[in-house]
């Protein structure tokens, strides 16, 4: 069902480049002001991350491309933000609160708890269905930390995280309750007849949001890879239901294929998952996974690999579960609750329904560590050291340019250097940097992946012209401050700068 092309595209193209492991993103993020770890202060808290300067540019960079990708170039899809905290009946709805847990088994040998369903030997070989604490009994599950098989039995742990509404809450008062939310896609849903009818959307149309999402994993770890708190990027895209879509899976891969390539990830580095039916969250009737090569120091090349992101088909499961008409077999609700129908009047065809969706759901802190671990590069300068270069793709790099002064004692080129950065920051991130020697000041920048920096000299205070340096090839060239933003311009065109251009 995968496209031909796309598939002997991936897999004829064995070669790669990245970061040689995740930990190497770690260090450099750290010590870059990408990301730090979070609460460090007190000893941090497990698998939580902040932003610092740099990763906070970063990941709004990914973010602000999606929004426009989806959102402002094409013409069939509206942005919307919701709340994090919902009605808890949205969760008793959309299937989460019955069914969005994890099974967790401790090891009896080494003590550790760990998922089940990640471990070696939990699903049968050739898949179909199976009976989990039977395998668990006759050994054939191993415990990823020490490989024994004397694991207890799997039960279930919902990972939505619970918080009580009001000041006065009693911890027991289930008409308090509420969930942090596991997944951005419910608030759209719940706002599909509001989009629908304000924006006067005929199908199909899709529906963007953008926001952190919460959910309390079992094992988080892998950096910025698995944690508690993460950030989606989710869209709902709404279709007749003529057909059962499953093709529709196979374009949205496609067109995140070529984004993810657009944002300069090796398709080498990107390969697709078939989801087995087993394996299907409750909603889904097909899931593809784009998988990243996070893992690449891992032998076994089928480790390598983990989710970036998730294309499901979801049918009508969502709009169908919130809408307050639809009833089973006695003629009762089944959702007594909701006050709206959340189905669709076809116009042309008289005919009501519910609109199919198909999701491609992503991930920024995911996409923000395979973007960082594809633009990883390391190179020799003449003297024989060995620097960073982040190869970041120009539209994400963090800053775009730098504007170094080669002498900072001279009170005229460094007045120049700081008019030059005020003149470009309306069109282009800029920074000014003193704080050393001229080579210590590209290197910091290749490090980072400044795609330019300009530099001020002697002689630019005669001729009014500075000296451009190109990130990745190390060539330089000589232009005219008045030409200095438009040549920038020009030469980051091949990549639509997401801050704000002046024409
Ligand atoms: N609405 C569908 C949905 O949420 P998902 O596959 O559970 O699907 C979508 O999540 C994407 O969100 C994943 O592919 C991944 O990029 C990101 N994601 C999910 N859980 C995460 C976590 N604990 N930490 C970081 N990112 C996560």
């Amino acid at each position: 069902m995968l496209p031909c092309g796309l598939i002997s595209r991936i897999l004829l193209n064995p070669v790669f480049v990245t970061a040689p492991n995740i930990d190497t993103i770690v260090s450099l993020a750290k010590r870059r002001g990408f990301v730090f770890p979070s609460s460090e202060i007190y000893g941090g808290l497990g698998s939580a991350w902040d932003y610092g300067p740099l990763g906070v540019e970063l990941a709004n960079n990914i973010k602000q491309a999606w929004w426009r990708w989806l959102v402002y170039e094409r013409d069939d899809i509206e942005g919307v933000d919701s709340s994090i905290i919902l009605n808890r009946l949205v969760w008793k709805y959309s299937g989460h609160e019955a069914t969005f847990h994890d099974p967790l088994v401790d090891c009896r040998e080494c003590k550790s708890r760990m998922r089940a369903d990640k471990l070696e030997g939990y699903f049968p070989e050739g898949g179909g269905p199976f009976d989990a604490n039977a395998r668990l009994h006759d050994g054939l599950v191993k415990c990823a930390e020490c490989g024994s098989t004397n694991l207890t039995e799997e039960r279930y742990f919902n990972m939505m995280f619970r918080t009580m509404l009001g000041a006065l809450a009693d911890e027991d008062d289930p008409t308090a309750l509420a969930y942090l939310r596991p997944e951005t896609a419910q608030g759209i849903f719940i706002n599909f007849l509001n989009v629908q009818t304000t924006m006067r959307r005929k199908l199909p149309f899709g529906i963007a949001q953008v926001g952190k999402s919460f959910r309390n994993e079992v094992t988080p770890g892998n950096f910025i890879l698995r944690t508690r708190e993460f950030e989606q990027m989710e869209m709902e895209y709404f279709v007749k239901p003529e057909a059962e879509h499953f093709k529709l899976v196979d374009e949205w891969v496609a067109l995140y294929l070529e984004w993810f390539k657009g944002l300069g990830i090796d398709t080498a580095n990107l390969r697709l998952h078939e989801v087995p039916k087993e394996e299907l969250a409750h909603y889904s009737k097909r899931t593809v996974d784009i998988m990243y090569r996070y893992f690449p120091e891992r032998e076994e090349e089928g480790r390598q690999w983990e989710e970036l992101m998730g294309i499901a088909y979801r049918t009508d499961f969502d709009l169908r579960s919130h809408s307050s008409k639809p009833t089973d077999e006695e003629g009762k609700r089944v959702n007594p609750d909701s006050t709206e129908d959340l189905s669709y009047f076809d116009e042309s065809t008289k005919q009501r329904f519910y609109p199919h969706v198909i999701e491609p759901a992503a991930g920024v802190n995911r996409t923000v560590l395979a973007v960082l671990m594809d633009a990883y590069s390391e190179k020799t300068n003449d003297k024989g050291e060995t620097r960073v270069i982040l190869k970041l793709s120009p539209q994400l790099a963090p800053i775009k340019a730098a504007i170094l002064p080669l002498a900072k004692n001279k009170p005229e080129i460094v007045g120049m250097a700081k008019a030059i950065k005020r003149s470009l920051q309306p069109v282009l991130r800029a920074v000014y940097d003193d704080t050393g020697g001229i080579g210590k000041l590209y290197a910091r920048q290749d490090e980072i992946g400044t795609p330019f920096c300009v530099t001020v000299d002697h002689q630019s205070l005669e001729d009014e012209a500075v000296t451009v340096r190109d990130r990745d090839t190390w060539e330089q060239e000589r232009v005219k401050v008045a030409d200095l933003a438009e040549h920038l311009l020009k030469r980051l065109k091949p990549y639509p700068i997401v801050a704000p251009e002046v024409s």
